[in-house]
């Protein structure tokens, strides 16, 4: 989504801003624009399209000066465009502003303005907050900015810039990450760590209502009602270089190559090898208040959802405490039933995506223990629940998530083994083989990342159809709809998945001569039922890709062609069936030449509802 940079100090402003926003590419936008003031006014620049068509026209009209602002838009009010593109300013020229966040009040604040003169060149809310900041000046900026954002409604992490006072930037956020990277006589902000990470690695993480007043020499850290708030420098302690592509041709690639690496350190010292046991040292939940848990709710947007789904059959068989898995966009409408006793796990790689933050603060609100299980340390989802457990994939760049949705897997593994162990629902023998399989995970990772070349022969294939659908029962079915997810959002081929038994009631009608179906047999009990119901699709002439754990003489004789996935306990083939069809979706995507980690309309962190 939107991304954000600032810069106060004495180098050029507009190579920094530009390399700054090059490193938030990833998060999705379709404009970019930056300003910087040159000693006598605010000189703005930006152009719809990829940052390289902004960057085409300062090379040729450059903006010189040593403080500004920059941004990519991802549009929600009013379509790509010039005008649209942030920086926004008043009629003046007198402040340049960058937001991210949707401001819900706009329009009532939009006619007040135009009532008084004000005039309008761009259909965005964002607009809005450079005439209403300028309407409130009187002669103090940091004064007019807390005017305005207590008439504010929404979210917003905002970034303005003033010539009226150009030796400072006044940064505030609501509900929308930002954050203040602090140097050595220049000063930095941006709305995630890459942005700024090849300058500084120390950064002040602002929360809600809090706003940052930057100059040259010093950052100050205040409330909205101007009173001080001191914080404790957090110092990023991951390299550029996890940040970048290290040699791939895409992220995507990259990280779903670091897969191994993440279940390692997700495992890391949380596994007590010589006991063969599980310590979640980081929770504090006790043994009572995990034996007064009667149902847990797990909550998560898209991929972490799809992590959820695996949650739910891994939860429920280590413990045997009902679980409900939601999307968190329709949890804190459809009034769900929250006692004390609840447990409610938040998923979220970003551990920013507004959808699942309302979802938890609805949770919270109603009396829920929250357990966030995220990728991000700081992130608002880290700092808003009783209990986090950290995914340590990595930053994960790609919009397609790979490394976090398995990291997410391992989490849930762990975490059931865990209370397994607290609530005597499982015995030892159990735990420990579960823990010796997992140890074995990563290995088997390679295993088949060794594969690539024949997924990749049959990725092709699919590339050149419109349709593909996905088949499984049990886990198998919650990978199959991860993974047809993973399909869609990067090479656009239409895809469904369906629990392998429901497809003849219905959706059968749509299989004809040809059609590629994907159809994943990895689990023991069900697997006789699925060959059955592969049975019925390839009758109806489907062209099967098959992936299964066991080479069974029927599977071999009902599909076109068959994928292994390395032999391990029925309850974590997901950590390891999920991985050939990444690269199934990776590949597909190459074929039909798409924009593999930038896809079309999506961004990497959701912060608009
Ligand atoms: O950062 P989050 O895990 O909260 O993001 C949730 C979804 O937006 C995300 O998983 C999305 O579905 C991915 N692009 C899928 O690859």
């Amino acid at each position: 989504m939107c991304g954000i940079v600032g810069y106060i100090g004495n180098r050029e402003a507009q190579s920094i801003l530009i390399s700054g926003l090059s490193k938030l590419e990833y998060r999705g936008y379709d404009s970019a624009g930056i300003s910087v003031y040159n000693g006598k006014a605010l000189q703005t620049a930006k152009k719809k399209g990829r940052l390289a068509v902004l960057e085409e026209q300062l090379q040729s009209n450059p903006l010189n000066g040593h403080i500004g602002i920059g941004h990519t838009r991802w549009a929600t009010h009013g379509k790509p465009s010039d005008e649209n593109a942030h920086p926004h300013s008043d009629n003046d020229h007198q402040f340049s502003i960058i937001h991210n966040g949707i401001i819900e009040n706009y329009l009532s604040l939009k006619e007040e303005l135009v009532a008084k003169g004000h005039v309008f060149k761009s259909e965005t809310d964002t607009e809005v907050i450079a005439h209403l900041i300028q309407s409130l000046y009187e002669g103090d900026m940091e004064q007019a900015v807390q005017r305005a954002v207590k008439k504010m409604k929404g979210a917003y992490a905002l970034v303005v810039l003033s010539k009226s006072e150009p030796d400072k930037l006044i940064a505030v956020r609501l509900a929308s990450p930002l954050i203040v990277g602090v140097g050595q006589g220049e000063n930095f902000i941006g709305s995630d760590i890459p942005a700024i990470l090849e300058y500084t690695r120390n950064v002040y993480i602002l929360n809600d209502g809090e706003m940052a007043v930057l100059t040259r020499n010093d950052v100050q850290l205040k409330d909205v009602e101007g009173n001080s708030i001191s914080r404790e420098i957090y110092h990023v302690d991951w390299d550029i270089v996890t940040a970048e592509k290290d040699g791939y041709d895409h992220f995507m690639l990259k990280e779903i190559h670091e897969q191994p690496k993440g279940y390692r350190d997700t495992m890391g010292s949380r596994i007590q090898s010589d006991q063969h046991k599980v310590d979640l040292k980081e929770l504090t939940l006790s043994k009572q208040q995990i034996e007064s848990i009667d149902r847990i709710h797990i909550v998560a947007c898209g991929t972490a959802y799809h992590a959820g789904l695996v949650g739910k059959q891994v939860l429920e068989s280590m413990t045997r405490i009902p679980v409900e898995v939601d999307v968190a966009s329709e949890y804190r409408y459809r009034n769900p039933i929250i006692t004390n006793n609840t447990l409610v796990i938040i998923v979220s790689q970003s551990g920013e995506t507004a959808d699942t933050l309302a979802a938890l603060r609805e949770a919270k609100s109603q009396g829920a223990t929250i357990l966030a299980i995220t990728n991000v340390v700081g992130s608002s989802v880290t700092r808003e629940a009783d209990q986090v457990l950290i995914t340590w994939a990595g930053p994960e760049i790609a919009v397609a998530s790979t490394k976090a949705y398995t990291t997410q897997l391992i989490t849930f593994y762990l975490l059931g083994c865990h209370f397994a162990e607290v609530l005597e629902t499982k015995d030892e023998q159990f735990i420990a083989e579960v823990v010796s399989a997992l140890q074995v995970l990563p290995e088997q990772v390679e295993m088949i990342l060794s594969q690539a070349e024949d997924i990749k022969r049959y990725a092709e294939h699919i590339a050149q159809h419109d349709h593909v659908f996905f088949l499984g029962r049990g886990l198998d079915f919650a990978v199959a709809q991860e993974a047809s997810l993973k399909l869609k959002e990067i090479s656009y081929i239409h895809s469904e998945a369906y629990a392998a038994g429901e497809l003849k009631h219905g959706t059968l009608a749509l299989i004809e001569e040809g059609t590629p179906v994907v159809a994943i047999a990895t689990q023991e009990d069900l697997f006789d039922k699925t060959v059955s119901n592969i049975q019925e699709v390839v009758a109806r002439g489907a062209d099967v890709l098959g992936l299964s754990t066991v080479g069974d003489e029927e599977l071999v004789k009902s599909v076109n062609q068959l994928l292994f996935i390395p032999k391990t306990l029925p309850f974590l083939t997901p950590a390891l069936s999920i991985i050939p069809l990444q690269l199934l979706s990776y590949y597909a995507a190459m074929a039909r030449g798409t924009d593999v980690d930038k896809p079309r309309n999506l961004a990497k962190s959701v912060t608009v509802e």
